[in-house]
């Protein structure tokens, strides 16, 4: 089985460009998509404390190591500080509940979820609960912000935000690339069951674009096969989540084909700045980060 490609971070360490995510896959359904994710040859699982279920994801990694498929060590976990642990007191705490319920000692990557403190984390890696940290849903102001703190000693290895054929996220991306800060790519077949496409009847679910469509027939590939291959040819780490086995597989068949610049474009062409994710219940915070452009 051909090992997944890397990218690596700012501070030497690696991620394989490719993960599983798991917001939304129920209690009961997703420890048989881990295992059936790491037998595919996923290495790389998306995680959160928010998402309820780090014990069956970790019930799933245990499995897999223990019928000898994996080590620990050839799995990369992360995992995510939610919000309301970001007291510093809370902090270490939270990432200690996160490794007993993943079963774990340490993760690979541990994320402040939505933009509200950093400073604390940075003692979860001298303390060995974590190899690298990074944040998610941070605007280019609140990364300056944070990239400028006095005596910051680790800076956040990667910033992951929603990125799909409808938010593109150029500007963003830029920004971070300028900073050395790689860039994971959220909700990358745009959150296809997000309550958003349930009741906008505006926009078009990615899976129905007749562009895509077409591309995929040219390559005899799906649309979700198409618009990964579209996210890892920008160099962005994609996770997609899926709960079903044949889906997980079909995801991870990107590495097989090449999209041409001008197909790369025709992808892009949909952008719409449309966020399946905007998490408008926290809009009235001081750190709600989707106010600016970018
Ligand atoms: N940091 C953050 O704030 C944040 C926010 C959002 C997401 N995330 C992470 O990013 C991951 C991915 O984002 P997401 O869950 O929003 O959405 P996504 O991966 O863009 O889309 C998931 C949806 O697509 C379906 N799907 C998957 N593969 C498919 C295929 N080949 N054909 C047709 N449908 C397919 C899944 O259905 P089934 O499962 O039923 O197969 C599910 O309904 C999350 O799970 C989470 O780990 C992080």
């Amino acid at each position: 089985m051909a090992a997944v490609p890397v990218l690596k971070f700012s501070n030497g360490k690696s991620m394989p460009v490719f993960g599983l995510g798991t917001w939304q896959s129920p209690k009961g359904e997703v420890a048989e998509a881990v295992k059936a994710a790491i037998a595919c040859g996923y290495r790389h699982i998306d995680c959160a404390w928010a998402y309820g279920n780090e014990a069956e994801v970790g019930q799933a990694i245990k499995a897999k190591i223990d019928d000898g498929t994996v080590k620990r060590e050839d799995l990369f976990i992360t995992t995510k500080l939610w919000n309301t642990f970001h007291r510093p007191d809370l902090v270490e705490g939270a990432m200690k509940d996160s490794l007993e319920r993943l079963g774990l000692s340490y993760v690979d990557l541990y994320l402040m979820h939505w933009p509200v403190a950093f400073k604390e984390m940075e003692l979860l890696v001298e303390k060995g609960f974590t190899k690298s940290i990074g944040v998610s849903n941070f605007n280019s102001e609140q990364l300056q912000r944070l990239l400028q703190t006095e005596g910051l000693k680790y800076a956040p290895v990667t910033n992951q935000v929603e990125v799909n054929p409808y938010i593109l996220n150029n500007k963003l991306i830029s920004f971070c690339r300028e900073k050395g800060i790689a860039i994971t790519a959220y909700s990358p077949l745009g959150s296809s069951d997000h309550p958003a496409f349930r009741s906008d009847a505006a926009f078009r679910r990615l899976f129905d674009e007749p562009s895509l469509q077409e591309l995929g027939k040219k390559y005899g590939k799906t649309v979700a096969q198409v618009v990964l291959r579209w996210g890892l040819q920008r160099d962005t780490i994609v996770i997609p989540k899926s709960v079903t086995p044949s889906r997980i597989k079909e995801n991870f068949q990107v590495f097989d084909f090449q999209l041409t610049e001008e197909e790369m474009n025709v992808v892009s062409a949909l952008d719409r700045n449309f966020r399946a994710c905007a998490f408008d219940v926290t809009s009235k915070s001081q750190y709600y980060p989707f106010h600016i452009e970018f």
